[in-house]
């Protein structure tokens, strides 16, 4: 991700991109009530999370929610769409550094839940074990490089092959991993692979574990 696609998103934003795109995922609003969540005051994070549909949405029912994005000019939407009864924290980052996560997004953490929704980036998805709690999950939801007619981005690097979610998800315990089309609360289809994973409760390797 260079300087350039930061600026393509702040004028995608600017320009009033997804404006009109307020329903939450409708795997997060399927899934959500099913997490096994311990925490009193859960906490979640929200990757990519442009204008915060889905980070508002954990809001209202009561999460406190970091959400990171490129843009800060969605974040800035995003942080003027929340009440004060909202709990949410907006991080301007570039996902695709390959950095060690930021103290700020550690200290908000360890997350009983992350979210990647509608953002292709599978390297990350290992890299979100270290900010989960044990037992924490993480929820994805991508374009699928497809041959039908959908909506969705144009061209395959921002879509992710079939079965591609899967096979980045070691080291977590897969709790559910859909793919097909599916119609969008707009009534366009879109060509989807969706997963909810979880980091085991017991850790299997060098993670750092918080308490
Ligand atoms: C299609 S939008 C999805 C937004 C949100 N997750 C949703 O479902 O409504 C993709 C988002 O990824 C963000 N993004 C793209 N590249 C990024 C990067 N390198 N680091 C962080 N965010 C990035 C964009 O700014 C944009 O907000």
């Amino acid at each position: 991700m260079s300087q350039s696609d930061r600026e393509k998103w702040d004028q995608r934003y600017q320009e009033g991109a997804y404006a009109a795109r307020k329903h939450p995922s409708a795997l997060l609003v399927e899934w959500l009530p099913k997490l096994a969540i311990e925490a009193s005051e859960p906490c979640a994070i929200d990757l990519a999370s442009g204008i915060g549909r889905n980070s508002l949405y954990l809001a209202q029912q009561g999460w406190r929610v970091t959400a990171v994005d490129i843009s800060g000019v969605a974040l800035e939407k995003l942080a003027a769409a929340a009440t004060d009864d909202h709990d949410i924290r907006c991080t301007e980052m570039d996902l695709e550094t390959g950095q060690p996560w930021p103290t700020e997004l550690t200290a908000a953490g360890p997350f009983d839940l992350a979210l990647m929704i509608r953002y292709t980036n599978l390297p990350l998805i290992g890299r979100v074990l270290e900010i989960l709690r044990p037992g924490g999950y993480l929820l994805v939801e991508a374009h699928r490089v497809t041959e039908a007619v959908v909506a969705g981005p144009n061209g395959a690097r921002f879509r992710v092959a079939p079965g591609a979610l899967r096979a980045a998800a070691a080291g977590y315990e897969i709790v559910e991993y859909r793919e097909g089309i599916v119609d969008d609360p707009d009534g366009r289809p879109v060509d989807l692979a969706r997963m909810l994973c979880r980091r085991p409760l017991v850790s299997q390797g060098p993670l750092t574990c918080y308490h």
